[in-house]
């Protein structure tokens, strides 16, 4: 497909429908995803507790490129692209370790922390290691949620910290700690996996676990009481009244989307879990159960739900034109030991469920729109947040983006 016929298609798409097939199969379409979304948004690459010591680093996978997120110092981390400066060899092969110094496997070249070359043996008189410092990306910590961004210039991420600093302050998150990380794999372009996590119309059918405790699972219960209970609760449990939303085509800079809005649970639910009832302690100021649970955004494709005892944070990401990872982290407060205070299987299990049945439905999803018959259809009332990225992706992948 020419690169006008791909302008055409995205300038002429009708509102509220799904998107053509091509923009899951077509290559040309799938190069723009990365560079223009991908390599231009900001994206979830880990927490501060899995890199607590100077000197730890973990990979961020995305595509074909590789980044080393590293601890450099007590209050530095560095985004170092794993790319030896030497011939282009992997650097850091496994997906975390620890030490003084980044050493390439290939001929030994070995860089400090902030990637500066320090050390390549037989390289005569005049060899200049200043000039060979490993490539660095933009990385920013929000709360402990380390986020990194490929662009040269990307948009500033002073607006999401101003806004998302204060929301999440009483969650304490910079001193959570990961009770669990699991990537699951899904065989589905990587936009069938956003749209399907930003609409609840599949809920009710397909989460039946989700749908005991989660007032969006029924789009037509009357909510207004239930609300203003919760509103009214939160303060006195230590949340921040705060709600703020300038996702998609309301961010105020490309690829650095901020969300932070709260719901109920249904009654009787504190949390989400088997029983509704805790899975671990409180985290961070919270005093209490307030009702709710609270989504929030950070970029087009890290999305996160906060639960007073735990946050489970999900960061798309594409593999391939027909494939794509949801990358799950479980957070708990920092001081919280694992068989003491929470079970990881408990505390992991409605996501995990919930994530289990999403991967089925993503990729019956992908082997339909993979048909000569498929035709995109009309969306419902309750998927007008995926409309909103969809409306956005066609833009950023258009003739302008
Ligand atoms: S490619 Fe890394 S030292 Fe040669
Ligand atoms: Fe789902």
């Amino acid at each position: 497909m020419d690169s006008q016929a791909i302008d055409r298609l995205a300038s002429a798409h009708p509102r509220m429908r799904a998107l053509d097939q091509a923009f899951y199969t077509e290559p040309e379409i799938y190069r723009r995803d990365i560079e223009r979304i991908f390599m231009r948004s900001w994206l979830y690459a880990g927490h501060l507790s899995e890199i607590p010591n100077v000197g730890d680093w973990m990979l961020f996978n995305l595509e074909r490129e590789s980044v080393i997120v590293v601890r450099a110092a007590k209050d530095r981390v560095q985004a170092l692209v794993n790319v030896c400066r030497h011939r282009g060899s992997r650097i850091c092969l496994l997906p975390r370790g620890r030490g003084k110094l980044l050493t390439c496997p290939y001929h030994g070249w070995s860089y400090d922390l902030d990637g500066r070359l320090r050390s390549a043996a037989h390289m005569g008189e005049d060899f200049d290691p200043s000039e060979l410092s490993l490539k660095r990306i933009a990385c920013e910590v929000l709360e402990g949620l380390i986020f990194v961004n490929f662009a040269a210039r990307p948009a500033a991420f002073e607006p999401v910290r101003a806004a998302l600093s204060e929301c999440l302050a009483p969650y304490r998150l910079d001193g959570a700690r990961v009770a669990h990380r699991q990537v699951y794999p899904m065989a589905a372009n990587w936009k069938l996996a956003v749209e399907n996590y930003t609409e609840c119309y599949h809920c009710a059918p397909a989460h039946p676990e989700y749908s005991r405790g989660h007032i969006l699972a029924h789009p037509d219960l009357k909510t207004s009481e239930m609300y203003g209970e919760m509103f009214e609760r939160a303060p006195a449990c230590g949340m921040s009244d705060a709600q703020v939303n300038r996702i998609y085509r309301d961010a105020t800079g490309f690829g650095a989307d901020f969300l932070y809005e709260r719901y109920p649970l249904i009654r009787g639910h504190l949390t989400g879990s088997q029983d509704g009832q805790p899975v671990a302690p409180l985290l961070g100021d919270i005093s209490d159960y307030y009702g709710g649970a609270t989504d929030f955004q950070v970029g087009p494709v890290t999305f996160a739900l906060a639960y007073c005892d735990y946050v489970v944070v999900y960061a798309f990401r594409p593999s391939g034109i027909g494939r794509s990872e949801c990358d799950i982290t479980w957070l708990v407060n920092g001081n919280a030991r694992a068989g003491e205070d929470y079970d990881v299987e408990q505390l992991t299990w409605l996501w995990d469920v919930t994530t289990e049945a999403d991967k089925r439905i993503i990729e019956n999803n992908a082997r339909g729109v993979g048909s000569r018959f498929y035709e995109p259809g009309p969306l419902s009332g309750i998927e007008t947040y995926t409309w909103k990225f969809l409306q956005w992706y066609l833009e950023a992948v258009g003739a302008d983006g």
